[in-house]
């Protein structure tokens, strides 16, 4: 045993045990938030006064056995408020309002999914310490049901009011009529939002995943949309010469098999003047500097847990999700971008934005 751990401070020692044991509690809560965010309860709940876990549960739909117990977390953990005299359990209005669908602060459950979802790949995560492989898509059930929950707020929701104003008169353009990418477009909400929008312009969705692409699709189909196609695509090595106007990519150039290839595919993909319009996570490239991003440890666990091992598993270098936006703006200068701008969206505290112009 080294000397430094013969003679640890007894009282330091306990006060980081209690730490941990709050953090393991804390993970236990978060688990359950995404069990309540993925069953309704939660939405169930706000519109209920006080009520019993019976009538909770019939409103829901569910098991009472199990609604009582997942309340019994929620109680203990301080996010539904439980009355020993009734035995009725409330969710406030000023709690449900960050825990609902179309909540006013956001719906904190969706990002909740995410823990659930790397708690659940442990046994595939720890092969891939052992043997330094990496993972594939179909590794992780949900997983781009709960990236598109996820993008619905930070972007599609946010698109004609705070994204697309980035790039400065693009929406005009829009209107008149261009050529549209998403580049790893998922589920396509955003870009949906976007065909909706602009019935001039002509849309385009690759993304890797034909799972996704296949939702994306029927969604379009469903609203009636004839400007927007979505397809499956290996994005490595993409180029289209100079065919689009405005490209955009939402949270995808950093668990691509080749980050820095395919800006500048998208570079070359870009007409002569036209923009792309990036959101990546905006963390720094140095670790150090992390310390007090807002909820480093959830984007470095995710990046361990799939943005890494996915990139990996496509024969990449597993860049991981805190790449940092010094790399990600050195690469679109690299790429031969006139120029390129950064900014921060107050909805969207985790990521940065770009707009690279060519
Ligand atoms: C974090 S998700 C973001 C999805 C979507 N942009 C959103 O905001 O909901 C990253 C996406 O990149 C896609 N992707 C990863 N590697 C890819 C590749 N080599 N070619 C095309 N798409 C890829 C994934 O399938 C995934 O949908």
């Amino acid at each position: 045993m080294t000397a430094e751990r013969q003679n640890i401070s007894a009282a330091n020692a306990e006060r980081f045990a209690e730490t941990i044991a709050g953090i393991i509690d804390q993970g236990a809560i978060a688990v359950s938030l995404s069990l309540g965010h993925r069953t309704g309860l939660f939405d169930t709940m706000a519109d209920m006064a006080p009520a019993g876990s019976l009538e909770i549960a019939t409103a829901a739909g569910l098991a009472e056995r199990y609604v009582r117990e997942w309340l019994a977390v929620m109680v203990t953990g301080r996010v539904v408020d439980y009355d020993p005299e009734t035995s009725c359990y409330h969710l406030p209005a000023d709690r449900a309002a960050c825990l609902t669908r179309g909540a006013p602060l956001g719906n904190l459950a969706v990002y909740a999914q995410h823990v659930a979802l790397m708690g659940g790949v442990q046994d595939r995560t720890i092969a891939c310490f052992e043997t330094g492989e990496g993972t594939d898509y179909v590794d992780y059930p949900c997983f781009h049901q709960i990236m598109a929950e996820d993008s619905a707020q930070t972007v599609a929701e946010a698109l004609f009011d705070h994204v697309l104003p980035l790039a400065g008169g693009i929406e005009d353009r829009l209107a008149d009529g261009i050529e549209v990418l998403d580049a790893g477009c998922g589920r396509g909400g955003a870009l949906i939002e976007m065909a909706k929008r602009y019935p001039n312009s002509s849309f385009t969705g690759y993304d890797l995943c034909g799972d996704a692409i296949g939702w994306a699709r029927a969604a379009a189909r469903r609203l009636g949309l004839g400007n927007v196609n979505f397809e499956a695509k290996d994005l490595t090595g993409f180029a289209e010469q100079e065919r689009f106007d405005f490209i955009t990519s939402f949270d995808a150039i950093h668990d691509q098999k080749d980050p820095e290839g395919l800006i500048h595919g998208l570079r070359a993909s870009l007409k002569p003047g036209g923009t792309y319009l990036v959101q990546d996570i905006g963390g720094s490239s140095r670790l150090e500097n992390n310390l007090d991003f807002p909820m480093a440890s959830l984007l470095y666990a995710i990046s361990l847990t799939h943005c890494t091992p996915v990139s990996i598993g496509q024969g990449g270098e597993g860049l991981g999700t805190m790449w940092g936006w010094e790399t990600a703006e050195a690469m679109l200068s690299d790429a031969g971008f006139a120029t390129v701008e950064r900014h921060v969206l107050p909805h969207d505290p985790l990521n940065v934005w770009f707009v690279a112009r060519a």
